[in-house]
């Protein structure tokens, strides 16, 4: 990996160039130079890391929210892309209620094909394959890619794109539902999604992707959502505005209770199907929150340092104290987190996970060791902040042991606190 190659003097400017409108992006929060959130190095490695301007700012022209700096993806997936979705118990039964509801609504002809972006495990997939329906995930991930065919699941290694969907169409035909979870948000190129969608989707089929909700973020001060991957942060009208550019209408939207908040938005060729009344109340309730505004965005950045300072005090007066302190879930959002507020080993000493691939190795850019889950008990520490608060249930239901011996959890979201 080279080290550090895209810190240029441009990239330290206040504005950019709209991904999907080219009107002016102004920036409303600068995280400064961060590393890739899922670049899970070794002790080797770890001079090596690749790091990027991590700054994120408002559209004055079509109100997208979006990143200043773009990391070109194959930097960030690769056969090594660590995240396992099927890591946790809420997100599998999610994604079967979702490939459940497909099947009633969308997938319901005589042959009917169903095609995935950022298909990652198969978590999602490995549903419509056991009804037995034609599909299809699109994967740049090799490794991921690989759990999902030892499912059975059909999966093409390959970025999403129009030249993508081309071939797809050519292969296989029409799809009748086009769906990405927690993918398209990760995607600067929507221009070309949005033509590949188009030449892939039957006549009356449908567009449906879910991602973290830039309403959520800034009511629950989850800066945290911010970092490399998540290129875009969405709204229900900057969504139907990207959707209007390429042909499309935003004809439903769902908030979803996963991640900390997201919103599922159901795309079509304009004109094909009834607009519900969800999407004009949605976009109402943004207008009211003036989520469109740089003003409103700029109260979610002074929140940021806010959190960031008293979460150092609290570890800084733990440490005081001769308190042991873990954290817990090596999200990728906790890698904007210790890197913004400067947490390193020496306040934070390891991170316990379950995930395979990121066990042995380092937090992104604070070099914190990581460790398995199995382990934390091996003894409990006095105090875990809980970086996987997206998790919450799951994780205290997991770890009830920890604090029925007197554990306490912090979280830092929407304000630093111990449970
Ligand atoms: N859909 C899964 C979920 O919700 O848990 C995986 C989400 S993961 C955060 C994002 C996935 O999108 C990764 O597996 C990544 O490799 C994939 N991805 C990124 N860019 C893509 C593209 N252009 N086309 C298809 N998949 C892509
Ligand atoms: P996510 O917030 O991006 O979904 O990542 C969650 C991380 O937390 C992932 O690395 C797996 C880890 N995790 C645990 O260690 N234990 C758990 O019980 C759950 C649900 C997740
Ligand atoms: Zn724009």
């Amino acid at each position: 990996m080279e080290p550090d190659v895209s810190r240029t003097d441009a990239s330290k400017s206040d504005v950019s160039k709209c991904r999907i409108c080219a009107g002016e992006v102004r920036k409303f929060f600068d995280f400064g130079t961060q590393p890739l959130s899922d670049a899970f190095l070794t002790e080797r490695e770890k001079d090596q890391a690749f790091h990027f301007r991590l700054a994120v700012g408002l559209c004055t022209g079509c109100t997208m929210v979006q990143l200043l700096e773009e990391v070109p993806r194959e930097r960030m997936f690769h056969h090594d892309y660590p995240y396992h979705s099927s890591g946790s118990r809420h997100m599998r039964e999610h994604f079967a209620q979702t490939a459940h509801d497909l099947l009633a609504t969308e997938l319901t002809g005589p042959d009917p094909f169903c095609v995935e972006i950022g298909s990652n495990d198969g978590v999602m997939l490995g549903v419509i394959k056991d009804a037995g329906v034609r599909h299809l995930g699109v994967e740049p991930s090799g490794g991921v890619a690989e759990l999902a065919r030892k499912d059975g699941v059909r999966v093409r290694t390959d970025f999403f794109e129009e030249s993508t969907a081309r071939l797809i169409a050519a292969e296989d035909g029409p799809a009748d539902v086009v769906y990405a979870a927690n993918t398209i948000c990760h995607i600067p190129y929507l221009d070309s999604i949005l033509r590949g969608v188009d030449v892939l989707l039957r006549p009356g089929g449908v567009f449906v992707f879910e991602d973290p909700y830039l309403g959520d973020i800034a009511e629950r001060n989850t800066f945290d959502q911010i970092y490399d991957e998540h290129f875009y942060l969405f709204t229900a009208r900057s969504v139907r505005g990207v959707a209007r550019r390429f042909g499309f209408e935003l004809v439903d939207v769902r908030r979803l209770p996963v991640h900390g908040g997201e919103v599922r938005y159901t795309l079509a060729r304009r004109g094909e199907r009834e607009v519900s009344p969800a999407v004009p109340a949605l976009i109402a309730e943004e207008a009211g929150r003036g989520l469109a505004e740089l003003e409103t965005l700029e109260k979610l950045g002074n929140g940021i340092d806010r959190i960031c300072a008293d979460l150092v005090a609290l570890l800084e007066d733990l440490r005081r104290q001769g308190r042991s302190v873990a954290g817990y879930g090596a999200t990728a959002k906790s890698a904007t987190v210790t890197n913004y507020a400067g947490i390193g080993p020496e306040l934070l000493p390891c991170v316990y996970d379950t995930t395979p691939a990121k066990i042995g190795r380092l937090m992104p850019g604070s070099g914190i060791p990581i460790r398995a889950a199995g382990e934390f008990s091996r003894p409990y520490p006095d105090y875990a902040v809980l970086f996987a608060w997206n998790h919450t249930d799951e994780i205290l239901a997991r770890e009830a042991e920890f604090a029925a011996r007197g554990g306490k959890w912090i979280v830092y979201v929407p304000e630093v606190r111990v449970l």
